[in-house]
């Protein structure tokens, strides 16, 4: 089968730092399902994963957490899919990715394509529904009824990147709060409104201020979707009593967690790969959820946030598509779709 791989950890530019490759289609076994590839997402996982590092792969590892195909053989223990189904799925990092013809995926973090979808409407969703999900309603425990929250509100920073361009649907849309995106730039101020976002302050300007400005002084919850370090005394500084802050973004230093002891307010971390990582007990709630999703997606009420085709799914498109997501100015998601 064709793959796309590395050995190396080179910078985007070097020709060798993704490569066209063959490989074994892999056996399925356990609760497996094989799934043919037709299209895939690109995330900063993969860039992040990708880094320049002196490291050697012996073998080819192939990156990619996003993509949506076909089931073409299930595991003994499967019980959730059958041959012929279209899915959608993340992944599980600890595994080899989606950047190859066919890929084994534990079918408890697999959901059914949304029907209204094509192959690459489906894959720009499911790494960002699922964080975004999660972030929202298990993290941060936002509750999914517009009538409890009434004059609650939600700060989006980063709103209008993969997983910004989703939180703002499902909390506007599904949880009915109040939600203040960030966005720095016309293009993505727009992009942000369109999905749903009802004030946009600018990440480059005074936060405090310009919350002021639109009376939010104080957002009962915030998600940080870019650079925890520097955002994270503002956050503090804004936070309602009590209220919650959920981040999906690493830290580079420490930071100072007593900024929120006196506002008893909490924060927490997102990442969409502790259920598959330590195979929890409620991994399957990732199945739900991108059950749930793909529903909504069919409802009318999400749509998906897709933005950019390359076609076919090869090295140098994937190589274009890194290169674009390290510049950080990719708006919703870019998507790379068919082998040929
Ligand atoms: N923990 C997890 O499970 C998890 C899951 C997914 C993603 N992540 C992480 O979350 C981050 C966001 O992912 P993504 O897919 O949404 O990224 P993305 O699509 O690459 O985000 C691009 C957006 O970031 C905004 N941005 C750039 N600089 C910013 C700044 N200084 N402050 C605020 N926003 C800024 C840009 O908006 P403007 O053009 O308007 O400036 C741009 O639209 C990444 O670090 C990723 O690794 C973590």
């Amino acid at each position: 089968m064709k793959a796309v791989g590395l050995t190396r950890y080179l910078p985007i530019t070097d020709p060798e730092s993704l490569m066209d490759i063959e490989l074994d289609i892999p056996e399925v076994s356990g609760r497996d399902l094989l799934v043919r590839v037709h299209a895939v997402s690109v995330n900063p996982v993969d860039t992040k994963v990708r880094k320049p590092k002196d490291k050697v792969e012996p073998s080819p590892k192939i990156l990619g957490w996003d993509a949506a195909g076909e089931v073409v053989k299930t595991g003994p223990e499967c019980t959730y899919f059958q041959v012929g189904d279209k899915v959608f799925y993340a992944g599980d990092l600890t595994r080899s990715g989606s950047n190859a013809e066919y890929q084994l995926i534990d079918e408890r973090i697999v959901g059914v394509m949304p029907q209204s979808l094509n192959f690459a409407q489906a894959a720009a969703l499911p790494l960002t529904a699922v964080t975004a999900w999660e972030a929202l309603f298990d993290r941060l425990q936002i509750v999914q009824e517009p009538a409890h929250n009434k004059g609650k509100s939600l700060l989006i920073i980063g709103g209008a990147g993969g997983v910004g361009s989703i939180a703002i649907q499902l909390a506007s849309k599904l949880a009915g709060i109040t939600v203040v995106a960030t966005a720095s730039r016309p293009e993505t101020e727009k992009w942000v409104r369109e999905l749903g976002a009802h004030h946009v302050v600018n990440h480059r300007q005074d936060l405090m201020q310009q919350m002021a400005a639109i009376g939010i002084v104080q957002p009962d919850y915030i998600f940080c979707c870019n650079d925890t370090d520097t955002y994270f005394p503002v956050m503090a500084a804004l936070i309602k009593p009590q209220g919650r802050i959920c981040s999906i973004v690493e830290t580079v230093r420490p930071v100072d967690i007593n900024l929120l002891k006196n506002k008893s307010a909490a924060f927490v971390w997102e990442l969409m790969y502790t259920r598959s990582m330590y195979q929890t007990d409620d991994m399957v709630e990732q199945h739900n959820i991108l059950n749930i999703v793909a529903r909504l997606v069919d409802q009318g009420l999400v749509t998906t946030t897709l933005k950019q085709t390359l076609s076919p799914i090869n090295a140098e498109n994937l190589r274009k598509a890194h290169a674009q997501l390290e510049a950080g100015t990719t708006i919703g998601k870019i998507v790379l779709s068919s082998w040929h």
